[in-house]
């Protein structure tokens, strides 16, 4: 019998995983590039996870995106973490090496900072201080992204002040963590303000957050999307800033794991965005 090649599987582990946008961009991304492979939802369960993460590469996967609640867990797992990564606390991005090596990544970061360059190409990040609202785990890939990229302070305010606390003691001096009571107040004289709280999402407490501060001509973008122009985007634009809304940043957190388990390197364009949206 001849040996044909195997068809690569990827997929995306996560508990629940059925709201999961991955499979249909990944699916897209297949079928526009004519590449062989599958990416796939993978429902498991906390108590199953590593094991069902040691038994993918048996299985013919390259790879695996990973979500909630997963992706502190993978940390502790991993044979190889990047230290962005580490830094962060939590992964997303599996590749099962050929020697047999779990290699994982954090990709958010990267897609935050694309997303942004993508649709707000006159973004100079160095330009002045960032302003974070909310400190939870997407917060820390964004803080993260926007002290490597040069933003010469970052401001967090957080409902719970302690977890704010924590990322000027994680990522250092150039964080200044501001009391949540204060969050409006914080976002005079911001050249970027990031909405990383769940404040807004379609089902979750209303956007309170008073934008009397927000400076004209200042970036404003948020990780939530659904609804793409959330409360915090509409007021924002109403008093003159710039918007980018969320859906991109989980388009091009994408980016780099495609790229390693497929073989080319995709495209994040109109066309993607509204295959998602209709997914
Ligand atoms: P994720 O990993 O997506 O960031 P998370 O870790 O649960 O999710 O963080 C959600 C963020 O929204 C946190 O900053 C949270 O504040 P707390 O750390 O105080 O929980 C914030 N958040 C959620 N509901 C909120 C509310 N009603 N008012 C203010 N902040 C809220």
């Amino acid at each position: 019998m001849t040996d044909l090649p195997r068809i690569p599987l990827a997929g995306v582990i996560g508990h629940p995983v059925a709201h999961s946008r991955s499979p249909a961009l990944h699916g897209f991304w297949l079928r526009r590039y004519g590449l062989k492979g599958h990416y796939v939802p993978l429902d498991i369960a906390p108590a199953d996870f590593e094991s069902a993460l040691r038994m993918l590469p048996r299985m013919g996967f390259v790879g695996v995106n990973v979500t909630l609640p997963h992706k502190e867990n993978l940390l502790r797992i991993a044979d190889i973490v990047t230290d962005r990564a580490a830094l962060i606390g939590a992964a997303n991005t599996v590749i099962f090496r050929k020697d047999g090596k779990i290699h994982a990544d954090n990709t958010d970061g990267l897609g935050f900072i694309a997303n942004l360059r993508q649709n707000a190409p006159d973004w100079r990040p160095a330009e002045g201080p960032a302003a974070v609202l909310g400190a939870g785990g997407a917060a820390r890939a964004v803080v993260a992204a926007l002290l490597e990229v040069g933003v010469p302070e970052v401001r967090i305010a957080n409902r719970t002040r302690l977890r704010a606390e924590a990322f000027r003691k994680d990522f250092g001096a150039r964080v200044v963590v501001h009391d949540w009571t204060q969050a409006g107040a914080m976002l005079e004289g911001a050249a970027t303000v990031i909405n990383t709280t769940s404040l807004g999402m379609t089902g979750k407490a209303d956007f309170t957050v008073p934008l009397d501060a927000l400076q004209r001509g200042a970036l404003a973008t948020d990780i939530v999307y659904t609804p793409l122009k959330t409360q915090f985007l509409i007021e924002a634009e109403e008093r003159g800033a710039r918007v980018v809304d969320g859906l991109g940043m989980l388009l091009h957190q994408a980016v780099p794991g495609f790229e390693r388990w497929f073989g080319h390197k995709p495209v994040v364009d109109d066309e993607t965005r509204r295959v998602v949206l209709s997914a």
